[in-house]
C-alpha cells in the first residue's frame, strides 16, 4: 500500500501540469473574444438574448462535464488495480433503480433548463417588436455583395446598412443567385437568403456604432471576400443621412484651368485612410472606424478636387459602359447589376468590404478586381466580357470621379 501512494502523487502532478501547460497553450496563442466579429460582445437585444441563451447552454453542459467526469475520475482512482489485489472480478451488481430514476430526472429537468428560453428566444427573435414602426430594409444577396433597399425612404444602397438606433429594423432576405446568409455577429446571428424564398429577421443596435458583418454561407469562388458593414446612427443622423441618399450624385463643377493628375496634395480627404497598408481592414485608422464613416459623409472642402481629373473619370465611366451595370443617379448611369455607386465616395468599403475605400485600394480594386475578388461579374462579364481595358492613368480619374460621388 505504501508504494501505491507514491506512486499516485506523481500521476497527478503530471496531469495537473499538463492541464496548466494546456491552459498556458491557449493564453499564449492569443485566444481572445474581442475581436469585431465577436458574438460575446453584444450591441444589441437580438445578439443579447442569442448571448444568453449560449451562456445558459454553456454553464449547464460545464455542470454535466465536472459531474459526470468527477464521478468518473472518483471511480478510476478509487476502485483501480492495487499492486497486491488477485485477478478476481469484484462483486457485480445490475442496476440501481434509485440511481437510474435519479439520472433521468435530473437529465429531464437539464433539458427543460435549455428548452424554456430556446423556445422564448426563438419567439423574439421571429417577431420584429413594434411591426409597424420598424424600419423595413429589403437585403438582396448577389454573388458576392449586399444590396440594401430602404421602400419607405427609396434608398438604394450597397455594402454598407445604415439603421436607426431608435427603432426596430425588419429585414427581408432575399437572393438573386445562390444562398447566402446575412451575419451581423454584435447585431444578431445568422438568416439565410434562400433562392425563391422571402426570409426576414430583425435587429436593432443598442447606440451609434460601427460593426463587421459578413455573408456566412459557402456561396462559391469569393464567398470569403463577401463582407458588408452595418453603421447604426441616433435618430437626426439618420433623418441626415437619408437626405443625403435621397440626392442626385454630387456633381463637381467644371474646372477652370486643366491640371495634369492625382496629387495626394490635392485630396487630403484621402491621406488619413490612405496611410493604412493596402488590403487590411479597419482598426487601423487614425480615428475609429465609426468617426472614420463620419468623416467619410462629409464633402471635400472647395479646392482640394481635381476637377478635370473628375470629368475625365465621368467620361471613362460612360465610354467603358461601367454605367450598363451601375447605376450613378444625375449622371446618366442607370445599370441594375451591379451595386448603385450614387454615393460611392461616402462609403469606408469597397469591393463588399474586403478593402478600405481609399484612393490606393481603388486603384487596386479597379486595374485588377480578379485579384481582389476572384471570379466577380464585373470581371467575368464586364472586364473580359466587353473587352475593357484602363490604364493606370485612366484608373487615377475614375478613381478621382468614384471618391467625389459623396
Ligand atoms: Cu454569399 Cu457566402
Amino acid at each position: 500500500m505504501g508504494r501505491s501512494s507514491s506512486s499516485r502523487t506523481p500521476t497527478f502532478r503530471r496531469l495537473a501540469a499538463l492541464g496548466l501547460a494546456a491552459l498556458a497553450l491557449i493564453g499564449c496563442t492569443g485566444f481572445q473574444m474581442s475581436g469585431p466579429q465577436s458574438t460575446l460582445l453584444t450591441e444589441g437585444p437580438v445578439a443579447r438574448m442569442q448571448t444568453g441563451l449560449f451562456y445558459i447552454t454553456l454553464w449547464v453542459t460545464v455542470f454535466i462535464f465536472i459531474t459526470v467526469g468527477g464521478v468518473l475520475a472518483y471511480a478510476q482512482l478509487k476502485f483501480r488495480a492495487k499492486p497486491g489485489d488477485d485477478d478476481t472480478p469484484p462483486e457485480q451488481s445490475h442496476g440501481h433503480p434509485l440511481v437510474e430514476m435519479g439520472l433521468i430526472v435530473a437529465s429531464t429537468l437539464l433539458l427543460v433548463i435549455i428548452a424554456i428560453p430556446t423556445v422564448k428566444g426563438i419567439a423574439f427573435q421571429e417577431d420584429t417588436p413594434d411591426r409597424e414602426n420598424a424600419l423595413v430594409v429589403k437585403v438582396t444577396g448577389y454573388q458576392w455583395w449586399f444590396k440594401f433597399e430602404y421602400p419607405e425612404l427609396g434608398i438604394v444602397t450597397a455594402n454598407e446598412m445604415v439603421i436607426p438606433t431608435d427603432r426596430p429594423v425588419h429585414i427581408e432576405l432575399r437572393t438573386i443567385d445562390v444562398i447566402h446568409s446575412f451575419w451581423v455577429p454584435r447585431l444578431a446571428g445568422k438568416k439565410d437568403l434562400i433562392p425563391n424564398r422571402a426570409n426576414h429577421m430583425w435587429l436593432q443596435a443598442d447606440q451609434p456604432g460601427y460593426y463587421w458583418a459578413q455573408c456566412a454561407e459557402y456561396c462559391g469562388e469569393s464567398h470569403a471576400n463577401m463582407k458588408f458593414r452595418v453603421v447604426s446612427l441616433d435618430p437626426t443622423d439618420f433623418a441626415a443621412w437619408s437626405q443625403r441618399q435621397l440626392a442626385d450624385a454630387r456633381t463637381v463643377a467644371a474646372p477652370v484651368a486643366a491640371t495634369t493628375g492625382l496629387d495626394a496634395a490635392d485630396m487630403p480627404r484621402f491621406q488619413l485612410a490612405s496611410a493604412k497598408p493596402a488590403g487590411t481592414e479597419g482598426a487601423s485608422y487614425a480615428e475609429s472606424p465609426f468617426a472614420h464613416w463620419q468623416m467619410m459623409q462629409a464633402e471635400p472642402t472647395a479646392g482640394s478636387e481635381d476637377a478635370a481629373l473628375i470629368a475625365r473619370g465621368h467620361q471613362l465611366f460612360q465610354q467603358k459602359s461601367c454605367g450598363a451595370c451601375h447605376t450613378v443617379r444625375g449622371h446618366g448611369s442607370m445599370g441594375n447589376i451591379g451595386p448603385d455607386l450614387t454615393h460611392f465616395g461616402a462609403r469606408t468599403t469597397l469591393a463588399a468590404a474586403v478593402l478600405d475605400n481609399t484612393s490606393e485600394n481603388l486603384h487596386r480594386w479597379l486595374i485588377d478586381p480578379n485579384g481582389v475578388k476572384p471570379g466577380n461579374i464585373m470581371w467575368k462579364q464586364g472586364y473580359v466580357g466587353y473587352n475593357i481595358q484602363l490604364t493606370s492613368a485612366d484608373v487615377d480619374a475614375l478613381v478621382a470621379y468614384l471618391h467625389s460621388l459623396k
